[in-house]
């Protein structure tokens, strides 16, 4: 297997503030991979460097062979990397239906081409695929409900569709079962598993330890802005390194 994502000794600092040093990462084609860490590690800086919301100060980011460098989001979401956000960004005012509508659209139509006032009622492939997606995620009931009165771990179930529904071939993945209850992220764990066996690639950020060593294949360990550890969870589970930097802490909150 080749790597899909190739991140190529990038740093990043914010002010005086160095949120990521040196970073070395290689993503393998149709894996799981686990990016864990202490909370202000640089995880969501790692994934918005890779996704054009932030430029690294030095460095690469291949994807698929093309360097993203320099690329804006909205062309790196169309090459098929696609970020679901640690804050849910969803369209409050509309059905559930109509937000995964959306992504699959503009995907489709192009970013600038989407017109929303546009009827919806008249696109069945993608209201169909829509639906599907929203069975996927167990929010097929709720398709007519404003997304801004659902709870939040369904906002967080619901981006997850909209994420789907544009067939990444990277999907992105920060903090997904965050605001969750055991029962739901046991059944977010059940739905990634299965997305997994249909090839495509996933880099999770992801504080449960449960979630990390139920699903990753990798997992990679930042602390300080910097990747002490990249192993099977196996290899992350018995590191020293790891247990004094990131689980022993953890351990004793
Ligand atoms: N836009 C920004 N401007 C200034 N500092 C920032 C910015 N974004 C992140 N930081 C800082 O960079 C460091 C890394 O933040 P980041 O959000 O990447 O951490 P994280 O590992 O995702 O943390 P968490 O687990 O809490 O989500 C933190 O010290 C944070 O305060
Ligand atoms: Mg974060």
């Amino acid at each position: 297997m080749s790597d899909i994502l190739d991140i190529h000794n990038v740093n990043k600092t914010f002010g005086g503030l160095r949120a990521l040093s040196d970073i070395h990462l290689q993503i393998e084609e149709g894996t799981i991979h686990a990016i864990i860490g202490p909370n202000g590690a640089g995880k969501s800086t790692l994934l918005n460097c890779c996704i054009g919301r932030l430029v690294p100060d030095t460095g690469t980011v291949t994807f698929n062979g093309q360097s993203m460098i320099g690329l804006q989001p909205w062309d790196i979401n169309h090459a098929g990397m696609v970020r679901v956000f640690q804050t849910p960004e969803i369209f409050p005012d509309l059905p559930l239906l109509q937000n995964v509508m959306i992504p699959a659209l503009a995907k489709r139509d192009g970013t600038f081409c989407f017109n929303p006032l546009r009827s919806l009622a008249g696109e069945k492939t993608i209201y169909k695929e829509a639906m599907t997606a929203l069975a996927d995620v167990g929010l097929d009931q709720l398709c007519n409900q404003h997304a801004g009165s659902i709870s939040r771990g369904d906002k967080r179930r619901l981006e997850l569709a909209m994420g789907l529904i544009q067939h990444p071939k990277l999907l992105l993945l920060d903090e997904p079962t965050a605001g969750m209850s055991r029962h739901d992220t046991n059944r977010t764990i059940e739905l990634l598993q299965k997305i997994k066996e249909r090839g495509m690639t996933k880099v999770i950020i992801e504080h449960d330890m449960h979630v990390v060593f139920s699903l990753a294949d990798q997992i990679s360990v930042l602390a300080q802005g910097q990747i002490i550890e990249t192993g099977t969870p196996e290899e992350i589970k018995n590191s020293a390194k790891v247990k004094e930097a990131y689980l022993g802490e953890a351990d004793n909150a």
